[in-house]
């Protein structure tokens, strides 16, 4: 039996978990700030969500979904984002009857089959958030400001935000005649894929990694020149926003984003620190027909998604620490023998009854032990229980910073743990 861990995914622990619990308690209190609340789905869906959702001709829903049949023959795949899961969400259970703009967020593990890298896994975690109602372009401005805010808030400031607009259907169709018609005569320096996007989805050919093809998508005609009236005066209109917000932006004309459902303003947040592959920390868009489309209302719509993996791996790669809201005095209980177990119990409790996270010996050692396995897991007090302290009701309390030992009542031993923790309620 193998007993490592499938090919790109990884077991989080350690500091790993202290940066993770810092980046998603941080998202938690931003969007509830800017009016989210939290919604978790599945972690697996109809296969037809994602097929119908993201487009068949992407990347994802061709190469990296992990589908299966389940035992009554059923097509369903582990979620490979988190927009559409959360759209099927919001017109199965009705919620935008109940509340317009409707603003959700959340957090969750995502599943794609990619080649393993770092930064790049099969199993991932991202934070996002999703806005249906407004197609006020204050709400992309607002959206854009919340991403740009949230990494400002982790303790970032060399990140690159890019905007774009992808137009809506009608100009894209335009723009997607004018882009093929520039490729065409470049089809034979094209890789072999990106030969066989040129029919079914060219767009997706600025995605490429591939140089020759990056090269010959460098002076390709840019989305931006096809906007019609609407959609031009729209993105105007995020950009004064976004300006009049004071947020640090640049416009990427080939920013196009891999999913079919995006419309009109896409953008990312990238960083010069991580490979080009997967630079990206997180990115979004407008969905402006992906509800109306799963038979919904016709309700606009706009998100993003933060991978979680990829911005601590870039905050420890940068130095950025992170505030740990657990952290506070840790604990030893020491009892020297069996018989002093009872009273020792007494003190546990008025320790973590406090809030003090505390913990005992299970096994009667030496002192001298005890003391080094209390140095060795960075404990900040020892508390020692013999039979001297249970006969005399005291607690012995040793500083292992200070070294300083102090001796009280038990009946003074609660205000005590209140004063050293700060727990006590003002
Ligand atoms: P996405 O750009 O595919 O967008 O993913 C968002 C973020 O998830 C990426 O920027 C990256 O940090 C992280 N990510 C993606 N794939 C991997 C991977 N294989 N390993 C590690 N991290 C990864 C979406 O998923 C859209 N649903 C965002 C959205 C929400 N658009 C509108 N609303």
């Amino acid at each position: 039996m193998k007993l490592n861990s499938p090919r790109g995914t990884a077991d989080i622990y350690g500091e790993d978990i202290k940066y993770r619990d810092f980046i998603t308690g941080c998202a938690r209190k931003l969007f509830h700030t800017f009016g989210y609340n939290e919604i978790i789905t599945p972690a697996f869906e109809h296969t037809e969500l994602f097929s119908r959702g993201i487009g068949e001709g992407t990347d994802i829903v061709q190469k990296e979904m992990y589908t299966f049949r389940d035992r009554k023959g059923r097509s369903l795949t582990l979620r490979p984002e988190g927009t559409a899961p959360v759209v099927r969400a919001i017109l199965e259970k009705n919620l935008l009857s109940q509340k317009v703009p409707l603003k959700l967020f959340y957090i969750g593990n995502m599943f794609r089959y990619e080649r393993p890298q770092k930064g790049r896994m099969r199993e991932f975690w991202q934070v996002g958030v999703e806005s249906s109602g407004p197609d006020n372009p204050l709400m992309d401005a607002e959206v854009i400001w919340l991403l740009n805010l949230f990494f400002n808030n982790l303790g970032f400031r060399d990140l690159n935000l890019l905007v774009n607009s992808m137009g809506c259907p009608d100009c894209r169709m335009d723009y997607v005649v004018y882009l093929k018609e520039y490729l065409k005569g470049n089809l034979p320096g094209l890789c072999a894929e990106c030969r066989s996007r040129y029919e079914k989805n060219p767009l997706r050919i600025f995605d490429c990694k591939v140089p020759e093809c990056k090269k010959i998508m460098e002076d390709a005609p840019k989305i931006g020149g096809y906007l019609c009236g609407t959609c031009r005066e729209h993105f105007l209109k995020v950009q004064g926003y976004l300006n009049e917000l004071g947020i640090d932006y640049r416009i990427k004309h080939n920013l196009v984003r891999g999913f079919d459902y995006y419309t009109r303003t896409v953008f990312e947040v990238v960083s010069g620190k991580l490979e080009s592959a997967q630079n990206a920390l997180g990115g979004g868009g407008r969905y402006d027909n992906l509800i109306s489309q799963f038979g919904g209302p016709d309700t606009p719509a706009i998100g993003f998604a933060v991978g979680i993996d990829r911005t601590a791996m870039l905050m420890k790669q940068s130095g950025i620490g992170y505030k740990d809201p657990l952290k506070g005095p840790r604990f030893y209980m020491v009892s020297l023998d069996e018989g002093s177990y009872d009273y020792a119990l007494k003190i546990l409790r008025v320790l973590r009854e406090t809030g003090a996270a505390s913990d005992i010996n299970y096994t009667v050692r030496s002192i001298k032990t005890e003391l080094k396995n209390a140095l060795r897991n960075g404990y900040d007090y020892m508390i020692i229980i013999g039979e001297n302290e249970a006969a005399d009701r005291t607690v012995t309390l040793k500083s292992l910073d200070t070294h300083k030992q102090s001796i009280m009542k038990f009946e003074d031993f609660n205000d005590e743990i209140l004063k050293i923790t700060g727990n006590g309620r003002s």
